[in-house]
């Protein structure tokens, strides 16, 4: 299996959003913890010979990390469909032996019905600017509908949140990690030129 930093490498030239709309919360995800979160997947057998579908994709960074990593289909789904154009022309500049399909859909209403051992993996929008908390439960219900096993990025504090969510829909978080990463300002309520964010990487398997 190659390495976590040469993943990290690959996926350095997927370029993030030309226009971010912050109601969407949309950053791209740096390589790094692509890279982390995509090989932990990898490491457990959740990608090689998996279907993996990426819940806002945006453009690309997950979907395209797995697709270096030998799955059966992987399917990138996002609402906006410009993110999808750049994930597009970075899926040629990645070179993934495994193509992508770019869906344009509403992830939390996803018209999916992949095979039973489909993997999700997910950065979706946290809720945190909107006041809208936990966005990410109908990303996380979405999950607990099509996979078998799923990776999602939350925001700090989330732990309480993921677990008993997992539990109440027949989930069981297995591995847990903390990470931190700088995003640089692109919104104009953001006051520093970088923020500096603490988020959660959780791995369910549904039954
Ligand atoms: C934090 S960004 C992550 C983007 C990308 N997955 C990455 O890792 O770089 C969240 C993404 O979720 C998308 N999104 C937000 N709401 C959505 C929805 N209801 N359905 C599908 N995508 C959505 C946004 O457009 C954005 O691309």
């Amino acid at each position: 299996m190659p390495t976590k930093s040469a993943l990290a490498q690959q996926l350095g030239v997927v370029a993030g959003f030309d226009n971010p709309q912050a109601s969407l919360e949309q950053y791209r995800t740096p390589p790094e913890l692509a890279a982390h979160l995509i090989h932990t997947a990898d490491l457990q057998g959740d990608v090689q010979d998996r279907t993996v579908v990426d819940l806002g994709c945006g453009t690309g960074m997950l979907a395209l990390g797995a697709a270096l990593r030998a799955p059966t289909a992987v399917v990138g789904v996002d609402i906006d469909p410009a993110p999808l154009a750049t994930a597009r022309q970075n899926e040629r500049k990645v070179g993934s032996t495994t193509s992508v399909s770019w869906v344009r859909a509403d992830a939390t209403r996803a018209p999916l019905c992949p095979p039973s051992d489909t993997t999700v993996v997910m950065n979706p929008p946290f809720g945190a600017q909107s006041g809208n908390e936990h966005a990410d439960r109908s990303f996380l219900a979405t999950a607990a509908d099509i996979a078998a096993v799923s990776y999602s990025v939350h925001n700090e504090g989330s732990r309480e949140f993921v677990e008993s969510f997992a539990s109440d829909n027949g989930g069981d978080v297995t591995h847990a990690f903390e990470t931190e990463f700088e995003l640089p300002r692109q919104f104009d309520f953001h006051e520093a030129d970088k923020r500096h964010i603490t988020a959660e990487v959780y791995r369910i398997v549904w039954a």
